[in-house]
């Protein structure tokens, strides 16, 4: 089955000044990079991986020695939960049950997220589940979910951790019904499928940045030029398909690190860490918030009316190194809360996330619009055993036990934690939807 596998990467796509980049390591927010995993493999399945990493890792603290829990009235940032439970304070708990799939159940896992078919010796990752503080969550029922699908169009709208993500989805329904593949974009990144019992169609829409963006990326991720972003456009990709759509689960992040150039109403305004180019340094920041705002204000004033989740971002879990310099995440157990804290650059785009998520919220719910934030950026901040890690590739070491492999610390083995999402979204569109 597998022809090969194929490593590209380019951290560093404007050498010509690479003696700047000195200067400008002064600033971790200022790194643009870029690598890509192309894995190549016979048959209809053919992904391409795009891994926007930062250049830090979250920086982790030495866990306390009184292993109780340290919980610091770790309030949640995300709401205001009177008398209600915030499913996003938690801890991961044990979970004899494990996961609703396997590498032999679900068909449907990429090559470099499919850790059991890679040989990843160990399995104790699989055997957690989130557990909110002050309530149940119920499992994910695929039934059930299914049965309230029926006829509906549910579209995942992001970078490559939506795609581990409906990828999770897809697996866990699909060991109760059948499920077609019904569209893919020349490179694999844009997918719909179409459950024909329940006449549900899923769809991921490839669309990194939310707004119009111009990569000019090959498919190994080589960059010939900067990207191109227009801070007042959305990505017509995904929104001009927004009106077909009856959920929507919209998410951004890591893609608004690399270096970009930025533009505003046809003109050049500045950009993101490209220095040699005379213009003003905007800060990705600035970058991202208009692309939040500009996905927000098209929603509350679009005509249609979809059940919108705004996943935060999620933050990676690299050790002893960057990912581009051998970090590797080798940790097969959870953190506790207080075991870990989120990096700056995570903090940067949560923040953003959460502050414009409270502001539109009211403005988006008048117009009828149901938005929920998926907050999972914290327990997923819990789980550096949920990573690939070396396991990208099949059997890594099977040649030499000592090779040296590329890590992926950020996306999500499948199974793996990611699953553990679906609980979330299951509770937030059917309690009190
Ligand atoms: C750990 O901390 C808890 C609460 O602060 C305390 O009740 C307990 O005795 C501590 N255990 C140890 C071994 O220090
Ligand atoms: C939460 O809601 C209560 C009552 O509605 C209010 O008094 C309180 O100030 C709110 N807290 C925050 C942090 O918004
Ligand atoms: C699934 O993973 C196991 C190892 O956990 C392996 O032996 C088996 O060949 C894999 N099956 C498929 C279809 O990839
Ligand atoms: C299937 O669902 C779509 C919406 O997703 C709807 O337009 C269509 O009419 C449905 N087909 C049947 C046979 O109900
Ligand atoms: C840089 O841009 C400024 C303002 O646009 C201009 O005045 C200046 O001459 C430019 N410098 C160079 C070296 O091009």
């Amino acid at each position: 089955m597998v022809k090969g596998f194929r490593f590209d990467w380019n951290p560093w796509s404007l050498h010509k000044h690479s003696h700047i980049y000195v200067k400008f390591a002064v600033s971790l927010l200022l790194m643009g990079l870029a690598f890509r995993l192309f894995v190549s493999r016979s048959g209809s399945f053919s992904p391409v991986a795009e891994n926007p990493y930062i250049e830090k890792v979250a920086s982790v603290e030495t866990p306390a020695s009184n292993t109780t829990f340290q919980t610091e009235k770790q309030e949640s940032k995300t709401g205001n939960y009177t008398g209600q439970c915030d499913l996003f304070v938690g801890d991961w708990v044990p979970d004899p049950m494990g996961p609703a799939y396997t590498n032999e159940s679900c068909p449907v896992v990429e090559d470099h997220q499919n850790c059991m078919k890679n040989g990843r010796p160990d399995n104790g990752y699989l055997y957690w589940r989130w557990k909110p503080r002050d309530c149940e969550l119920p499992q994910f029922d695929s039934r059930k979910f299914l049965g309230a699908m029926r006829n509906k169009h549910w579209a995942f709208v992001g970078d490559s951790i939506s795609r581990n993500h409906v990828q999770s989805l897809l697996c866990m329904l699909a060991q109760d019904t059948e499920v077609t593949e019904v569209y893919h974009d020349k490179e694999y990144k844009s997918k719909r499928w179409h459950f024909p019992v329940y006449n549900f169609t899923l769809s991921v829409v490839w669309s990194p940045f939310l707004i119009k963006a111009s990569i000019f990326e090959d498919i190994n991720g080589v960059s010939t030029s900067e990207i191109q972003l227009n801070l007042d456009m959305l990505d017509s990709k995904w929104a001009r398909q927004y009106s077909n759509f009856d959920y929507m689960i919209i998410s951004g992040g890591k893609w608004f690190l690399k270096t970009a150039i930025y533009h505003e109403k046809g003109k050049v305004i500045g950009c993101h860490y490209c220095p040699g180019r005379n213009l003003t340094e905007l800060g990705f920041d600035t970058a991202y918030r208009k692309a939040i705002q500009l996905v927000f204000d098209f929603i509350a004033t679009s005509n249609h009316k979809a059940f919108v989740l705004f996943r935060t971002s999620t933050p990676d879990h690299f050790e002893n190194g960057e990912w581009f310099s051998g970090g590797t995440c080798k940790r097969m157990v959870p953190f506790k809360e207080g075991d870990v804290s989120l990096s700056d650059v995570d903090n940067i785009l949560r923040d953003i996330e959460l502050e414009e998520f409270e502001k539109a919220k009211t403005s988006v719910s008048e117009r009828g619009v149901d938005i929920r934030l998926l907050d999972t950026t914290r327990l997923s901040l819990l789980r550096p055993d949920g990573h690939p890690g070396p396991y990208r590739q099949f059997h890594p070491f099977s040649e030499n036990k000592n090779a040296k492999v590329q890590n992926d610390c950020l996306h999500w083995c499948l199974p793996g934690p990611i699953d553990n999402w679906n609980d979330l979204v299951m509770e937030l569109v059917m309690k009190d939807g």
